[in-house]
C-alpha cells in the first residue's frame, strides 16, 4: 500500500497568515501541521508517501525532507495545472500510486489516535473504496454521505440540505478503480474535480464503498478556530515524559503542570506558565502569564503579557501589559506598547485580511 497527502491549494481562509506560509506547515503544537499526516501513515507499516504541491513550492521540501526521519520515503508531486480538485490530484499522482491501494490523507486534516483500525479494515473487506466518516454540527461545509440500510448511496459535497449529519472526512483508503470514477467525472459547479463525486460516480457504476465511523476526535482545519482547536487538543496530548524544561528558569519563576521549554530559552522575572504549554528554542520570557493550550515558536521575546490559548510562531516580539486570548501570531509580528509613544493611540502596520479585536 502506498499513500498520498495534500499539501496544496490556496488556503484562502487562513490569510493573512497564508500569505507567506504553506496553511499544512502551519506550526500546532510547535510542529509543523503535516507532520501529523505523516506520523498517522507511517504508523501503519505504509513506507512510501506522495505530497501533492503547487507548481514551483520549495519550502515544503525543505521542512520534510526525504521522509528518513518517520522511515519512509517521501516524493513530492507538483499539481501541474494548480489546485482543480481533490479528485485532479488523484489524476496528476496517478503513475506514482500505479495499481496499488493507497490511503489518501487531506495533510489539512488533524486526528487524535490511529488509522491503522480503518487500514485493518479495508485490508480485510476488500471495498474498492473506504471512507472514514465523523458526525457533525454543520454538514453543509463537507462531502456528505446519503446512507441508507447501512450503505452509502450517494456524496454531496458541502450541499445546502446534507442528507445525514456525517462528514466525509480526509481520510479514504482506494484501490485502482478510483481511476475509472475521476476519469469520469466532470468539474463541478465551483470548477473543481471534487472527490465526492468520484465517490457517487464509484456507487453508481456498482463498486463497494465501504465506511467507518471515527471517533475520536477529528478537525478540518479551514479557519484560524479550528487552527486553535487542533493546537489545544495536540498539546492536551503531551505526556509529562514529552514535558522536558531544557531551558534556563530563575527561581520565582512558577511552572505548573505540563510545560515543555527549548533549549537556549530563558524565562524569568514574576512569570507563571500554567501547562501545557510548549516554548521553542531562544525565547526570553519575562515577567509574563503563559496560560494553558498555548505554544510558543523559537526566537520569541514574551514581556510584560498575558498570553493563552494562543499560536505565537517564530521571532514573535509581544511585550504590551495586555492579555491576549485566541491570538494566532504569524512569523516576526511586534505587539508593543503605545504607553510611552506620542501621539497616544493604537499604531499599526497590519497585511492584507488581518483581524484585531481591541
Ligand atoms: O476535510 C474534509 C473535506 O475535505 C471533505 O468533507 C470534502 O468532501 C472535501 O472536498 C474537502 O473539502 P475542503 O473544502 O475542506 O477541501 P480543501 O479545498 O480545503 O482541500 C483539502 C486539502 O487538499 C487541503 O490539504 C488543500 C489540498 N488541496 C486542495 C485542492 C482543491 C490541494 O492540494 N489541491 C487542490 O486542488
Amino acid at each position: 500500500m502506498k499513500a498520498l497527502i495534500t499539501a496544496g491549494g490556496h488556503a484562502t481562509r487562513l490569510r493573512p497568515i497564508t500569505w507567506t506560509i504553506n496553511k499544512h506547515l502551519i506550526p500546532l503544537a510547535n510542529k509543523p501541521m503535516i507532520f501529523n499526516a505523516i506520523e498517522k501513515i507511517a504508523e501503519t507499516g505504509v513506507k512510501d508517501i506522495g505530497i501533492n504541491i503547487n507548481p514551483g513550492e520549495t519550502e515544503m521540501q525543505k521542512v520534510v525532507g526525504t521522509g528518513s526521519r518517520w522511515g519512509v520515503s517521501i516524493t513530492y508531486i507538483e499539481q501541474v495545472g494548480g489546485p482543480k480538485g481533490l479528485a485532479h490530484i488523484l489524476k496528476i499522482a496517478q503513475s506514482f500510486l500505479g495499481d496499488e491501494d493507497f490511503i489518501f490523507y487531506l495533510g489539512d486534516n488533524i486526528i487524535l489516535g490511529s488509522i491503522t483500525q480503518f487500514v485493518n479494515k479495508f485490508k480485510q473487506e476488500k471495498p474498492n473504496g473506504l471512507l472514514a466518516l465523523s458526525k457533525v454540527r454543520d454538514p453543509q461545509r463537507f462531502g456528505v454521505p446519503e446512507i441508507r440500510d447501512g450503505k452509502i448511496i450517494r456524496v454531496d459535497e458541502k450541499p445546502q440540505n446534507p442528507k445525514s449529519d456525517f462528514a466525509v472526512t480526509g481520510i479514504y483508503i482506494y484501490d485502482h478503480n478510483i481511476f475509472h470514477a475521476v476519469d469520469a467525472i466532470k468539474p463541478s459547479a465551483r470548477g473543481e474535480y471534487e472527490i465526492s463525486d468520484a465517490h457517487t460516480w464509484l456507487i453508481e457504476n456498482g463498486y463497494n464503498i465501504g465506511h467507518q465511523e471515527i471517533t475520536g476526535w477529528w478537525k478540518d482545519t479551514g479557519k484560524p478556530e479550528d487552527l486553535l482547536e487542533g493546537n489545544q487538543l495536540l498539546l492536551a496530548e503531551m505526556t509529562r515524559e514529552q514535558a522536558i524544561n531544557e531551558g534556563e528558569c530563575d527561581p520565582e519563576v512558577i511552572i505548573n503542570g505540563r510545560v515543555k521549554i527549548g533549549r537556549g530559552t530563558v524565562v524569568r522575572g514574576r512569570t507563571l506558565i500554567r501547562g501545557p504549554v510548549t516554548i521553542g528554542e531562544n525565547c526570553i520570557i519575562e515577567s509574563s502569564y503563559i496560560g494553558p493550550y498555548t505554544a510558543i515558536g523559537s526566537n520569541a521575546i514574551i514581556r510584560n503579557t498575558e498570553i493563552e490559548h494562543s499560536i505565537i510562531f517564530d521571532q514573535v516580539t509581544v511585550s504590551c501589559s495586555k492579555r491576549i486570548v485566541d491570538g494566532l501570531i504569524g512569523r516576526g509580528a511586534t505587539i508593543i506598547s503605545a504607553a510611552d509613544s506620542l501621539p497616544a493611540g493604537h499604531r499599526m502596520v497590519i497585511g492584507d485580511n488581518s483581524t484585531v479585536e481591541l
